[in-house]
Order: structure tokens, then C-alpha cells, then sequence
């Protein structure tokens, strides 16, 4: 098979013989049943882990058909507003052309392994007191006053490239599924699938699409609650934004697929990580489980119909916010003597895990 979504994918997309062949190996990630939800809830659930891109986030689709075009169009600098996992990517992307890469983010409002990342390939990290959606207005404009290019996904290329996990979905469907449910932040990968399943619907390749439903953190719920939010707060820092660059794209996703956008709690958030990493045996970052944890929500209410075909989008990797499951588990690793005994004494424990 061939590597990389260019490769794979190159005629859906804005490609020309100049373009570098960029690649990690991203895209072709692995869409897991889940059994145990699926029937618990009574329909058949599949969850698209996009952690296993290789920098750990959906990101990598758009990032290396972005930064493919910035060098083919003659860009030696890259720079991006982010919440950790676009700078990540950005990071890995941009050190692998040798061009420059400069990510600005929220102080104080980014997971651990995605700033280590962002870090060890070499980009400039720019921490500022204040959050995404402010981050994102700066960047915005010393792109437009300068020869620096735009890598946050209101650079369209990022869309083309995000859209290519519809198209796996749909090939390793058979056809789209009835509904897919993603966490929704700035807007852009809900966009993004959209796109793609129009896309392959008009080609004929699919026979249907799916209702489109996107779920924002309830802190920073600005599309529900239909105005910016200009303090935005949640567990989810990946979603952790008050004024989404793709909101109206986002809602013509909902509205034209018969999906809707709709909020999380914290709690309910947790509750669904927890519930894929405990049951399903599938480690996704908190801002991940916004997907699953919308799609409860609505089994509850009774919207959702028995034996639907679902897809949930875990769009990151637990490993990048190891505090965040440190403190979302009670049971703790457990301080014994470093002996046999002490050893086979928990073993055998009284049934305590
Ligand atoms: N899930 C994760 C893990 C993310 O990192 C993001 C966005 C989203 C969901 C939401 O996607 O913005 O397209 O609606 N992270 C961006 C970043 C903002 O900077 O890494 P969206």
C-alpha cells in the first residue's frame, strides 16, 4: 500500500508534480469496533483512532498537505495558533522540509506531551498569557503582513487533507456510516469530514452520507450557546476554544446532514475516557471522548436508533496528557516492599484491583 495520505489520496486533492512526496506515514488509522459499548447501547459502534497518526493526532491529515504546499509555493517559515496537538504536528512536519516553524500557545493550557513535542523537533514555542482564540487573531495577522505561511486549519489545504479519514471510513465501511460523531473545537474536522463524505458521495463511491453530529466542551460551548465565549474553560484543553474559526461551515455540516452540534460536561467527558480505556481497552485524550461521551448523551434521550452504524472520531492519544488520566483514575500504582511476599500478599488481595 502506498504511504501517507498524498500518496494515497492524491487525486482528491489539490496535488501537482511539485509537490513535495511529504510524509510520516500518516492516515490510515485503524477504526476498532467497539464491542462492549456497542452492545450495551444496542448498535454497532466503531471508533476511528486517530491517535495512531504519527504524531498522535488527526492533525497529521491536514499538516503534511499543508506543509507540502507552503514549501512547493516557496514558504520557508510556517507558523501556528494551537492548543498543543496542531503544534506538534506543525513541529514534526516543518523540521522534516527544514523550514522554520513557530507555534504560539496558551500559557500554562497545553498537555505535557504535546509541548514536549512541539519542543524536540525544534520549533519555536511561543507561550502567551492569554487563550487559543487570542493566539489565533495574532497569528492570523502577522501571516497576512508577512512571507510566513498560515498552518492553522483556516488554510484550506489543512481541510483537503483532514477530509481523507472520511474517505477511509467509507472504504472500511463499505459506505458511510448513519452517524459520526466528533468533538468539535475550532471548528475545522467536523468541516473536514463533511467535506469528504460529500466528496465521495458525488463521486458515487458511497451510496449515502451520515448525520454529522459534533460535540463541543460545555465550557466552551460558543456554537450552542450561539455567541463567542470569551473565557472558555474545560478538562478538554485540545477543545478549549471560544470562538471557532470554522463555526459556519460546522453548522452547515449539522444542518445539511440532519446532524446537530450539541455540548459535554466535564463530567460526562470523563465518564466516556475513562469508559473507552477501562472497557474498550482504547486510550484517547480527554478532548477525544467529547465524541462518545455527545453520543451517550443523545442514546439517552432515545435519538439515536437501535442497530445504528456509528462512528466516533478519538482524534488524540491518551499519552499526550498523562496528568489529565492520573488524575481521572481513583485506583493508584500501590507502594508495596520490594519483596516476594509483599508482592504475592497483593496478588492475592482480597479481590482489590
Ligand atoms: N480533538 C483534539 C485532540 C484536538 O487537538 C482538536 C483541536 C480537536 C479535537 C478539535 O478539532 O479544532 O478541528 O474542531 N486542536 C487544535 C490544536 C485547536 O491547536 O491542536 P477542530
Amino acid at each position: 500500500m502506498k504511504e501517507g495520505i498524498i500518496a494515497r489520496y492524491g487525486s482528491f486533492l489539490p496535488v501537482t508534480e511539485k509537490t513535495p512526496a511529504l510524509t510520516l506515514h500518516e492516515g490510515n488509522t485503524p477504526l476498532i469496533h467497539a464491542s462492549h459499548l456497542s452492545e450495551k447501547w444496542g448498535i454497532d459502534l466503531h471508533l476511528k483512532v486517530e491517535g495512531f497518526n504519527p504524531t498522535g493526532s488527526f492533525k497529521d491529515r491536514g499538516m503534511v498537505l499543508a506543509i507540502a504546499k507552503a514549501v512547493e509555493e516557496g514558504s520557508r517559515a510556517v507558523i501556528c495558533a494551537s492548543t498543543g496537538n496542531t503544534s506538534a504536528s506543525a513541529a514534526a512536519f516543518a523540521t522534516r522540509m527544514g523550514i522554520r516553524c513557530i507555534v504560539v500557545v496558551p500559557d500554562g493550557h497545553v498537555a505535557l506531551g504535546k509541548l514536549s513535542q512541539a519542543v524536540v523537533h525544534g520549533a519555536e514555542v511561543l507561550a502567551v498569557e492569554g487563550n487559543f482564540d487570542q493566539a489565533l487573531e495574532i497569528v492570523r495577522q502577522i501571516a497576512e503582513d508577512s512571507d510566513v505561511t498560515l498552518v492553522n486549519s483556516v488554510n484550506p489545504y489543512r481541510i483537503e487533507g483532514q477530509k481523507t479519514a472520511a474517505f477511509e471510513v467509507c472504504d472500511r465501511l463499505g459506505d458511510a456510516p448513519d452517524i459520526l460523531a466528533i468533538p468539535v473545537g475550532n471548528a475545522g474536522n467536523i468541516s473536514a469530514y463533511w467535506k469528504g463524505f460529500k466528496e465521495y458521495h458525488e463521486q458515487g463511491i458511497s451510496s449515502r452520507l451520515p448525520r454529522m453530529c459534533g460535540f463541543e466542551a460545555e465550557g466552551a460551548a460558543a456554537i450552542v450557546r450561539g455567541e463567542r465565549v470569551e473565557h472558555p474553560e474545560t478538562v478538554a484543553t485540545a477543545i478549549r476554544i471560544g470562538n471557532p474559526a470554522s463555526w459556519e461551515t460546522a453548522v452547515n455540516a449539522a444542518k445539511e446532514s440532519g446532524g446537530l452540534i450539541d455540548s459535554v460536561t466535564d463530567e460526562e467527558i470523563l465518564e466516556a475516557y475513562r469508559e473507552l480505556a477501562g472497557n474498550e481497552g482504547v486510550f484517547c485524550e480527554p478532548a477525544s471522548a467529547a465524541s462518545v461521551a455527545g453520543l451517550k448523551k443523545h442514546i439517552q434521550k432515545g435519538d439515536i436508533p437501535t442497530g445504528a452504524q456509528v462512528v466516533c472520531v478519538l482524534t488524540g492519544n491518551g499519552l499526550k496528557d498523562p496528568s489529565t488520566a492520573m488524575e481521572a483514575i481513583e485506583i493508584k500504582p500501590k507502594k508495596i516492599p520490594c519483596d516476594k511476599d509483599a508482592v504475592l500478599k497483593a496478588v492475592q488481595g482480597e479481590g482489590e484491583r
